[in-house]
């Protein structure tokens, strides 16, 4: 009997969980290597300890792309150059390392400027054209000043919008304090949910990315649904823990649709982009 007829011999034998065996712990001892190889040189060189920063995987970056093109109703050749613009905004780029350097955090962040799934916040605000941009949850500030960054090149272009960032940290959001891009950037402290009720403008885009609790991020969808302008964008940075965002578009009538990221050569696997509209 060759070698193949003998396997598939042995596959229809209670023997064929242990014939099995060799080769499942060599597939998933190659998947943890990999892993255990990444957060070492993560260990070694990053100093970031939450909120991680990273590049999307060519693969990823792509399929964000097509994910918003889908969400704005836009070709994906226009979503790219959005990627392109905020990726080689050199102006922006020379800010964040400069407040990074400057800042009593330093040493707690990575000298490389990485935005991750933000690029594709950028990319909505940018094809969206919003007059009012809210976004839950600011710690550093480096998702208010890619909003800004989008709402000023929308400014340029005969679109103004302001972006409002609350958090309840009042040191949060260093990174946005500067202008050009804290021109459009309104900085709130205070919890959130109060921040919503206080409002007194409607919201063309909310993004939650604050208290990731489920029941922190259903009252601020729920808080927010009546300041919304027609046409809003919600969007939440939190879709790969909880189905808020699902359900919340489920009970008013939107769409829904997620993004899953994958980071390059970071062990962690990454959040996404979820939207209703
Ligand atoms: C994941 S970080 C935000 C990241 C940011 N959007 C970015 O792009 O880097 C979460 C932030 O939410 C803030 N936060 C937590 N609970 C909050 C609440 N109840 N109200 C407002 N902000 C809150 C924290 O202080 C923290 O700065």
């Amino acid at each position: 009997m060759d070698r193949i007829k003998l396997r598939r011999a042995i596959a229809r034998t209670p023997l064929a969980p242990v014939a099995a065996f060799p080769k499942r712990l060599r597939t998933i001892a190659r998947y943890d290597a990999k892993v255990l190889r990444s957060s070492v040189r993560w260990l070694v060189k990053s100093r970031e300890h939450h909120n991680y920063t990273y590049d999307l995987t060519p693969l990823s970056r792509n399929h964000l792309a097509w994910f918003v093109s889908v969400i704005c109703d836009i070709p994906v050749k226009q979503v790219r150059a959005y990627l392109d613009e905020i990726e080689s905004d050199d102006t922006l780029r020379q800010h964040l390392l400069a407040a990074i350097a400057e800042s009593d955090r330093r040493r707690l962040a990575d000298k490389e400027i990485r935005y991750a799934r933000r690029i594709g916040w950028y990319a909505i605000v940018r094809a969206a054209r919003p007059k009012h941009v809210v976004e839950t949850g600011v710690d550093k500030g480096l998702g208010s000043v890619v909003l800004a960054a989008a709402l000023l090149r929308n400014a340029a272009e005969g679109h103004p919008g302001r972006v409002t960032s609350l958090d309840i940290n009042p040191e949060a959001g260093y990174l946005a304090r500067v202008a050009p891009w804290s021109e459009v950037v309104d900085l709130v402290i205070g919890d959130s949910l109060a921040s919503i009720a206080a409002l007194d403008r409607p919201v063309d885009l909310f993004l939650h990315d604050s208290d990731h609790r489920t029941a922190h991020e259903r009252r601020e969808f729920d808080a927010v649904e009546p300041k919304l302008a027609p046409g809003a964008i919600l969007l939440t940075d939190n879709v790969t823990i909880t189905n808020v965002l699902a359900q919340h578009a489920e009970s008013t009538g939107r769409r829904f649709l997620a993004f899953r990221e994958t980071p390059a050569n970071h062990w962690y696997p990454g959040d996404g982009i979820g939207v209703a509209w």
